[in-house]
């Protein structure tokens, strides 16, 4: 397989840009690497993460990939500059696309920013969106118990609701009309989200935002895939492969992942 693009993530959630850059760019070739044996990446140290993700980043620079996917929001906001510093094909996070769109979006100027606690407390969105338009006020805040309910596959019922109640009325009380889903889980949870903010407040799926990234800087290189064949989709996991298996049937809509390999890339 020749130059595939590469997406790694520290489990299964990375699934959900994976699922976007099918839909968005369905004759590309994808290896994917979920770090299963070491998520979550949410609770650890920057220097940690930073070292998870190099790691990452060469087993899959190992496979001939022509672009690097960081598909991990944790990862995307504290190891990106340690990332380009030492590989040289380009590399997408999602945060930065997340960005710029919730800025596009806002009509207000009040974005509002949901990630784990690593993406929060490195401030990496509110640099972002400072560093383009200062005069945005954002709102962060840290939502923890959402993996895990997306993981447990709660993510319509009434504990999924109250979760989100209790985790975004600070947001609804600030009136932002922007919302950062800043998670690879967090699409999953819309619906609830929705109901505690309204359809007015619009949220931003950095997934949908990073394949349609990734479409421009190959476009722009001139190294999106031509010709018929078949996509090829590889998936490899740290540990636990079958769940990332079972994960793809939730994240990547029923689709079956029967040959996910395991391997060690420390
Ligand atoms: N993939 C992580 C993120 O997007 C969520 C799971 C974790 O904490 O590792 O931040």
């Amino acid at each position: 397989m020749d130059g595939a693009i590469g997406v790694f993530d520290s489990g299964i959630g990375g699934l959900t840009v994976l699922k976007e850059i099918m839909n968005i760019l369905p004759k590309e070739d994808t290896i994917y690497l979920g770090d299963t044996a070491r998520v979550p990446y949410g609770i650890k140290s920057a220097d940690t993460v930073i070292r998870y993700s190099l790691e990452n980043a060469r087993f899959l620079l190992s496979k001939n990939i022509k672009l690097l996917v960081v598909a991990c929001n944790t990862a995307s906001a504290v190891a990106l500059p340690a990332l380009r510093e030492r590989c040289s094909l380009p590399i997408i996070g999602v945060m930065e696309p997340g960005a710029r769109k919730a800025i596009r979006s806002t009509r207000q100027k009040r974005v509002g920013v949901i990630g784990t606690e690593r993406t929060v407390n490195s401030k990496a969105y509110l640099t972002s969106i400072k560093g383009i338009d200062p005069g945005i006020e954002v709102i962060s805040q840290a939502c923890p118990l959402f993996v895990p309910l997306v993981e447990e596959g709660w993510t319509d019922n009434d504990i999924a609701s109250l979760t989100a109640k209790r985790y975004l009325q600070t947001l609804k009380d600030a009136n932002i009309d922007t919302l950062i889903l800043g998670c690879t889980h967090y699409p999953l949870l819309k619906g609830v989200i929705r109901e505690v903010l309204g359809d007015e407040v619009i949220l931003v799926d950095s997934a949908e935002e990073t394949a349609m990234e990734i479409l421009m800087v190959l476009k722009a290189d001139n190294s999106l895939r031509d010709g018929d064949e078949k996509a090829v989709h590889r998936f490899y996991a740290t540990d636990a492969p079958e769940r990332l298996a079972k994960g793809g049937i939730r994240f990547l809509q029923g689709m079956d992942l029967n040959d996910v390999q395991q391997v060690s890339i420390t």
